[in-house]
């Protein structure tokens, strides 16, 4: 392995020990998770069902368990199997989605399923490279369902991780060139035997011990492998690089009800929020404005800085604007994509992500 990472470590670095101990306390302090089988379990010789792990990975990143949970119990209860979810039309997978967030996950969820239907005989690949191979499964994804539903030594690493890796090495070099040397320490300390187990019980300490402020070391069952807790530096890692500003954009969106349907559009494919159900809006993006240009002339009522939303990238101060008339002929919304009116009694099933919900709960209000 080309990169060393035990030159960090106060005391000889003892992995069996480390993964003894961290396993023996999961044992014991698993959090109970609708997509997890229980150490008792795994041990009475459940295997976990792939599918579950993958889906559940899926919908973790960037996401909290809290947010996660009702979102996978409603998948795997209406898409019980990875066929079921292949075979489900794209909108109702993304309006099932809608409020998660990070919507080029679910797109990629769509076409994983199907390759893994189509060309897989609707069995997962069982090996860290065979699941990278699929559209949509990243490193991270990969090393989580390889050793998570397969028991495969894979290195894993979120940001749960990756802190309680950087204190217990006391890696002090900042994020992101850390990263090389957190996977090394990772591969290093990942047991041969029970390596799933080994990283939800790393990702469990990072989230209810190994805290990113304030960590509850007393409590930590590798409080005595641990070098930053040695070196009283713990808190202070991982070293994060500097904030980037992110910019600010405008935006409108627009109301367009009439008799008791309000006007939606299916947003591009590609690009942000793309393929969900929205309101029509003015084309702002993380690079621009919006133009203000309403899709219909009209009496428009104006209500400002109606939602604030925050993306990875950029904020967004999205206006609203609620049509007045006169009545709208069918021809005139032709050339907005995948336009429907929708009722507005049952709004909260059109699958609208958060921005567009905020927007719409503004635009009842008001009407
Ligand atoms: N975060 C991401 N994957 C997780 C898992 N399997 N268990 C707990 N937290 C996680």
């Amino acid at each position: 392995m080309p990169v060393e990472c035990r030159e960090k470590i106060v005391d000889e670095p003892k992995p069996g020990a480390i993964a003894g101990a961290l396993l023996a306390h999961y044992d014991t302090h698993a959090r109970n998770l609708s997509w997890r089988v229980s150490p008792s379990d795994r041990r009475a010789g459940v295997r976990p069902d792939p599918y579950r792990v993958w889906l559940s990975e899926v919908m973790l990143q960037q996401t909290t368990v809290a947010a996660v949970t009702g979102y996978f119990e409603r998948f795997t209860s209406r898409w019980p199997n990875v066929e079921a979810l292949a075979a489900a039309p794209d909108a109702d997978v993304l309006a099932a989605w809608a409020g998660l967030g990070y919507y080029a996950r679910a797109r990629n969820l769509i076409a994983c399923a199907r390759a893994i239907a189509t060309d897989h005989q609707g069995r997962f690949p069982d090996t860290e490279a065979g699941l990278r191979a699929l559209p949509g499964i990243g490193d991270y994804t990969a090393a989580a369902v390889a050793a998570i539903a397969f028991d495969r030594p894979s290195a894993v690493v979120d940001a749960n991780v990756e802190r309680v890796t950087a204190r217990l090495f006391a890696i002090e070099t900042p994020l992101p060139a850390a990263r090389i040397q957190i996977r090394a320490c990772v591969s290093d300390i990942t047991p041969a035997a029970r390596p799933g187990d080994f990283a939800q019980a790393m990702m469990d300490l990072g989230a209810t011990i190994c805290t990113p402020r304030s960590p509850s070391c007393l409590l930590c069952p590798l409080a005595q492998h641990c070098a930053a807790r040695g070196a009283g530096i713990a808190e202070s890692l991982p070293v994060k690089p500097p904030k980037k500003a992110r910019p600010q954009r405008i935006g409108t969106a627009w109301w367009i009800e009439q008799d008791g349907r309000v006007l939606l559009i299916q947003r591009p494919g590609s690009g942000i929020l793309g393929g969900m159900r929205a309101l029509p809006d003015d084309g702002w993006s993380a690079r621009s404005d919006g133009n203000a240009q309403p899709p219909v002339t009209g009496q428009w009522q104006r209500i400002d800085a109606a939602v604030a939303h925050v993306f990875t990238h950029f904020s967004l101060g999205l206006a609203l604007a609620l049509y007045r008339g006169p009545q709208i002929d069918k021809v005139a919304i032709e050339n907005l994509n995948g336009a429907v009116w929708w009722p507005v009694e049952e709004i909260a099933e059109a699958g609208l992500p958060t921005l567009f919900a905020k927007a719409a709960a503004i635009a009842i209000q008001h009407r």
